[in-house]
């Protein structure tokens, strides 16, 4: 067995325990094994010297990484004043579509090695440019390679050749396709949208969310994103892990979800990227909301990896204290998942640790833009 020790660590977040004074830490075997003060560390095989803050590696609880195509275009007419509702997706279909299955493994290969070494540790992925049954369930086997976070979204957008029979296709992903995808995926997810004449309203989304219960799958919704809607409070009743986006809420939402273990996901980059109005983050906490903080890492409404630049964001633009703000990227992200032993620094857990080039874990929105953080191991 080899142990390694962590020392110079100028801040210890743990979303844990309190870290003592001068701390250090021993991984062994890719598993947290010792948390104390530096001066008492038992013996160990080798040593790092962080030389900075240490925290739990961020969790990226909402990506959409399978993709082939570009649309900065549509991103530069956004900002020149289109909006967005879901209309682009067809175009990244059609290119994904295309594109053979080494291209597309390359493709997410490149973008989980952007996000890692940014400093996140675990990150979901969803199907959802696909749709259709052999593509959907390629997207999910993907996907599967770099994570076991794998998320069925057949219920995107209605594809362009069921576009005159809805009923049709919601027959297909609640049958067939959910058949065929659900051995590839832990969950299920529909973008449940009544303002976008693409994507799904709340019936359409309960009939997809139950029969992907059926399966054996975990819900998620994408829901209130361009305009008020019954995506969160269907995602409450139906005790979803997440509900994901929550821009537009009305105080029955907000109650909804206070009185629930659904986790409202904020996802800043898109509406940086979209010119929307912020979710109202300080609302939710002082509601007593769970929230959590995810980078939406798709090709239309948001194209970054960085879970740094949405904690900026969360500070600057919602209202979160940085403290806040990196919660909800590290534990808030674990909870949106419902995984126990992510987003801390606990004796026992996988040691998913993350170094900040910085004295302490203010500068991750202090310092915008930086590419302060890194994996530590
Ligand atoms: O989470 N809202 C739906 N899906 C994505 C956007 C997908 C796209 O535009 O390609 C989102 O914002
Ligand atoms: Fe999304």
């Amino acid at each position: 067995m080899s142990a390694t020790l962590i020392t110079g660590i100028t801040e210890l977040i743990t979303n844990d325990q309190p870290a003592p004074a001068d701390p250090a830490l021993i991984v062994s075997e890719g598993i947290v094994a010792w948390i104390g003060p530096a001066a008492d560390a038992p013996p160990a095989d080798s040593r790092i010297d962080a030389d900075g803050t240490v925290l739990p590696a961020f969790v990226d609880s909402h990506s959409h990484l399978v993709f082939d195509g570009d649309r900065s275009a549509e991103f530069a007419a956004r900002m020149t004043g289109r909006r967005y509702d879901g209309g682009g997706i067809a175009t990244t279909v059609e290119a994904t579509r295309s594109a053979d299955d080494d291209r597309l493994r390359e493709l997410v290969a490149a973008r989980v090695a952007e996000l890692r070494a940014q400093g996140t540790g675990v990150i979901e992925i969803k199907s959802g440019y696909g749709l259709n049954t052999p593509d959907e369930v390629r997207a999910l086997r993907i996907a599967a390679e770099f994570t076991t976070e794998t998320t069925f979204l057949g219920a995107h957008v209605v594809p362009a050749e069921y576009a005159g029979d809805r009923a049709g296709y919601l027959d297909l992903v609640r049958g067939p396709m959910l058949e065929r995808a659900a051995p590839h995926a832990r969950w299920i997810d529909v973008f449940c949208e009544p303002n976008s004449p693409h994507a799904f309203d709340g019936e359409e989304s309960r009939a997809i969310l139950t029969a992907g219960r059926d399966a054996g799958l975990e819900l998620r919704v994408h829901g209130n994103q361009l305009g008020p809607g019954p995506g969160v409070r269907l995602a409450v009743e139906l005790g979803a892990a997440s509900v994901d986006h929550c821009t537009f809420l009305d105080d029955a939402d907000v109650d909804a979800l206070a009185g629930s273990s659904t986790v409202a996901t904020l996802l800043p980059g898109v509406e940086f990227s979209t010119r929307s109005p912020y979710p109202d983050a300080r609302r939710l906490l002082d509601a007593g909301v769970t929230i959590a903080l995810a980078t939406d890492c798709n090709p239309g409404t948001c194209y970054s990896t960085s879970m740094p630049f949405m904690i900026a964001m969360a500070v600057r633009e919602m209202g979160l204290t940085p403290t806040e703000a990196l919660w909800a990227a590290t534990r808030g992200g674990a909870l949106a998942l419902r995984r126990d032993d992510l987003g801390r620094i606990r004796v026992g857990d996988p040691a998913y640790l993350t170094v900040l080039d910085a004295p302490n874990h203010l500068h991750l929105a202090y310092r915008p833009g930086v590419p302060l953080a890194r994996p530590l191991l």
